[in-house]
């Protein structure tokens, strides 16, 4: 795994947002798949401006997002199809009819998630994955013993995770305990991942993740047996990893072999 340390939650958002742009523009990201919360908002941020700044256009590509609530209609506020409209789609030319967040009012949850796979694979599948991390080590919803297979499919939230995203609601609003989210193995068929960690809150998780075995206990841990996955970490997530001046020196002699080899 390419593991990518900047000094700043701020660079973070910059070398993610670099890159996805960069993806975009040379149309190897023609389907990205998003992630809500808190991290990636200052990329989506970066990307309204390069939008605004005519140096991106998003009118040919298509989304899927990661997650959403049972239960909650597109127009609640904690939805995360609302999130994604609000932040991103409504600011920018993307074309709604290509974007696909889980049904959150589905009837017929189960077979919501089977359409949402059909429809991933009938575009093609995704070419890049946005990814952020929870504390107990989840990905989309992928809690703690989340099959390492696992396709997308309704699951229940564990304490921790409410009581995380409890700051979204107010305090006599619903909270949903069950969510439909992509699987691990869905996230595993993405051709490249992308995951971003900031805060001292992600360092445990991002330690689990990076070096410690591959387990069910941290979903993300999963992410080792991909191919192609880079995650970029701000220096207070990092701040627990045995191996970190190690990821600094390959990061440097990365960077040295691109500008002698392919510029
Ligand atoms: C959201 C998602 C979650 C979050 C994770 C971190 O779509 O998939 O796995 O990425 O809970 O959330 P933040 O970024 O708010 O710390």
């Amino acid at each position: 795994m390419r593991v990518v340390i900047k000094p700043s939650a701020v660079a973070v958002a910059d070398f993610v947002a670099n890159t996805l742009i960069n993806g975009v523009r040379e149309q190897v990201f023609k389907t990205l798949g998003l992630a809500t919360g808190s991290t990636p908002l200052p990329v989506y941020q970066r990307l309204v401006d390069a939008y605004r700044e005519n140096r991106i256009s998003f009118a040919d590509v298509s989304t899927f997002n990661l997650d959403e609530y049972l239960g909650l209609p597109a127009s609640h506020l904690q939805s995360y199809r609302y999130f994604m409209d609000q932040h991103l789609f409504s600011q920018t030319d993307f074309n709604r009819d290509n974007t696909f967040v889980p049904d959150g009012m589905s009837t017929d949850p189960i077979h919501s998630c089977e359409d949402y796979e059909q429809e991933i694979r009938r575009r093609g599948g995704i070419d890049v994955q946005l990814l952020g991390i929870g504390r107990n080590g989840h990905i989309g919803f992928n809690e703690p013993g989340s099959s390492l297979a696992s396709r997308t499919r309704v699951k229940t939230l564990t304490e921790q995770t409410i009581r995380d995203n409890a700051r979204f609601f107010k305090p006599d609003e619903m909270q949903p305990h069950l969510a439909l989210t992509m699987g691990i193995g869905t996230i595993l068929d993405a051709k490249h991942i992308l995951l971003l960690a900031c805060g001292d809150g992600k360092a445990g998780a991002l330690k689990q993740m990076l070096e410690g075995p591959v387990s069910s206990h941290c979903p993300a841990s999963a992410l080792q047996f991909h191919s192609d996955v880079c995650v970029v970490a701000d220096e207070a997530a990092a701040a627990k990893l045995e191996q970190r001046d190690f990821y600094l020196h390959v990061e440097k002699e990365h960077q040295q072999f691109i500008a002698r080899y392919y510029t």
